[in-house]
């Protein structure tokens, strides 16, 4: 059971949605039933990064009160169950109170029946993200190596994940792993510093072409590109949360 993972992030399109999809994808080809949902309540990219036209979403869930199970639907190509967002549901992407907690409740209850589930938030500080990560029991916080992205990576570390306890960071877009571990050193040595919190690093994935190239083309990277170093590095890290889940350190 690896449970619930959330990906986070201060700022937006650091490679949130891209890494949800592939770290779905290898812990689907590894055996585990994965649900990926696509939290993004108001801005949906799952669907576009896949090539999904589907009726089927969150938002419909929500909207006809209906249960969450309903409109999951399977991708082929990597074998994920999906249970897309609703892209351009203003109301939705407002949900809070009740109708959120409800939401929430309803997600861990469909999350019970699968292996894992990877929770694919909003950007940002707001109410909805910080509340659905508290679903999770890990939380990869997403950033790359710009100064604006560990800025804001940090502002959401202090205003919401600073307690959480599976939190850990993912460093995307890194020019080599020299350049993604000083970027996990800044940010760790900061929020050490000034919010007494360690920040281990889950994993760093470099730059890489056939990232954007493969999203172009709307097929998973995995499959487009499964010789890629960015591909690579996903599959370690995802290698990293299975045997994490087994109680062992990564075979190397
Ligand atoms: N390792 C990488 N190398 C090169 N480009 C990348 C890499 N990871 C992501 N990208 C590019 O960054 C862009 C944003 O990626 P993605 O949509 O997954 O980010 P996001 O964090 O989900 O964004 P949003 O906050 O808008 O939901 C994409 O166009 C993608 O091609
Ligand atoms: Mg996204």
């Amino acid at each position: 059971m690896i449970g619930t993972l959330a990906l986070a992030s201060g700022k937006g399109g650091v490679g949130k949605t891209v890494l949800a999809v592939s770290l779905g994808h290898a812990l689907a080809r590894a055996g585990a039933r994965v649900l990926l949902i696509d939290a993004d309540l108001g801005l949906a990219n799952v669907d576009v990064q896949l090539g999904l036209v589907e009726d089927r979403h969150l938002g419909r869930a929500l909207a006809e009160r209906r249960p969450l199970a309903e409109m999951v639907v399977r991708d082929e190509a990597t074998g994920l169950a999906l249970l897309l967002g609703p892209s351009g549901w203003r109301s939705l992407a407002q949900l809070e109170g009740e109708a959120l907690e409800r939401l929430a409740g309803e997600i861990e209850a469909l999350s019970r029946g699968y292996d894992a589930t990877l929770l694919d938030l909003p950007a940002g500080i707001g109410s909805r993200t910080l509340r659905l990560a508290r679903l999770a029991r890990r939380v990869l916080l997403v950033a790359t190596p710009e100064p604006t992205a560990l800025t804001d990576a940090y502002a959401l570390l202090k205003v919401g994940l600073k307690d959480h306890p599976g939190l850990g960071l993912v460093v995307n877009m890194a020019e080599d792993r020299a350049d993604g571990a000083s970027a996990a050193r800044t940010l760790a040595t900061t929020a050490r510093r000034f919010l007494d919190r360690e920040l281990p690093v889950l994993g760093i994935v470099r730059r890489d072409p056939r990232v954007p190239d493969a999203i172009a083309r709307q097929r998973p990277l995995l499959a487009r590109h499964p010789t890629a170093p960015a591909a690579a590095d996903m599959e370690e890290l995802a290698r990293s949360l299975l045997a994490e889940e087994r109680g062992c350190r990564p075979a190397t």
